[in-house]
């Protein structure tokens, strides 16, 4: 697939909506990056994220989000399914036509969300996560995965000025602890994820980013 597939990780509040969309401005802003980047990258930009970056996905994160729209518990394993079934609908009607026209996709969560969330954070069965993000996402991999590591508290105090917090931003801390170590152990364990420390200004955090998208960049043109 000629388009890069690049994905925003980590927990609540660690500003993974705030990055995509100033790296979406950085990529399109650029005039320097038509020289850089390889000729089979357009440059066009698309921001997307999981759950809800299909119409289906978009119905079942109103299910698994919102705190009022079913008045039922969603088990835990119901949960893992609902996330699967977003991936799959994505992957096949967004992410795959996007890169096969050479696109840039930015997304909002991927894979290792379902292994730190319902993984590490429900103790839900990792090889059972792996076979079902394998089979939702047909082994479809991102090019390049960034972790924004920031205190849990801090995230989710961040996420909670904005207001009207969601389901997991309303989950108990020691979750979000979990999550957490989730990401710590992803990250160790993977070459292809690679760690922003979240807890500087927007704009030095964007520095941190647009470094490793330069040198992504460059190394994508000859590969
Ligand atoms: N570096 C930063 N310093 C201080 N505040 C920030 C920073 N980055 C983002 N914020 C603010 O923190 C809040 C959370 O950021 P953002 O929504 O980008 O995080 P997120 O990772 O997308 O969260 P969620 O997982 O809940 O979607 C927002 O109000 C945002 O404006
Ligand atoms: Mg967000």
């Amino acid at each position: 697939m000629i388009g890069k597939f690049i994905v925003f990780e980590g927990v609540e509040g660690g500003g993974k909506t705030t990055q995509i969309e100033l790296l979406r401005d950085w990529l399109l802003g650029k005039e320097e990056w038509r020289q850089v980047l390889s000729k089979s990258i357009n440059l066009e930009v698309v921001i997307t994220r999981e759950p809800g970056g299909t119409k289906l996905g978009k119905a079942l994160r109103e299910l698994l989000l919102s705190s009022d729209i079913l008045p039922e518990k969603i088990q835990e394993t119901s949960e893992l399914l609902l996330y699967a079934a977003d991936r799959a609908q994505h992957v096949e009607a967004l992410i795959k036509p996007c890169l096969e026209r050479g696109a840039i996709v930015l997304c909002d969560r991927f894979i290792n969300s379902t292994i730190a969330y319902q993984g590490y954070g429900h103790g839900l069965d990792l090889e059972l996560i792996q076979q079902l993000n394998y089979i939702a996402t047909g082994g479809l991999k991102s090019d390049l995965t960034f972790w924004l590591d920031l205190d849990v508290e801090i995230g989710l105090a961040r996420a909670r000025s904005r207001g009207n917090f969601d389901k997991m931003e309303q989950a108990n801390i020691e979750f979000h602890r979990r999550v957490q170590q989730g990401y710590q152990e992803l990250a160790k364990n993977n070459y292809s994820i690679v760690r922003i420390d979240a807890n500087f200004t927007r704009k030095k955090v964007q520095q941190q980013i647009q470094e490793i998208i330069m040198q992504k960049l460059v190394e994508w043109r000859y590969t």
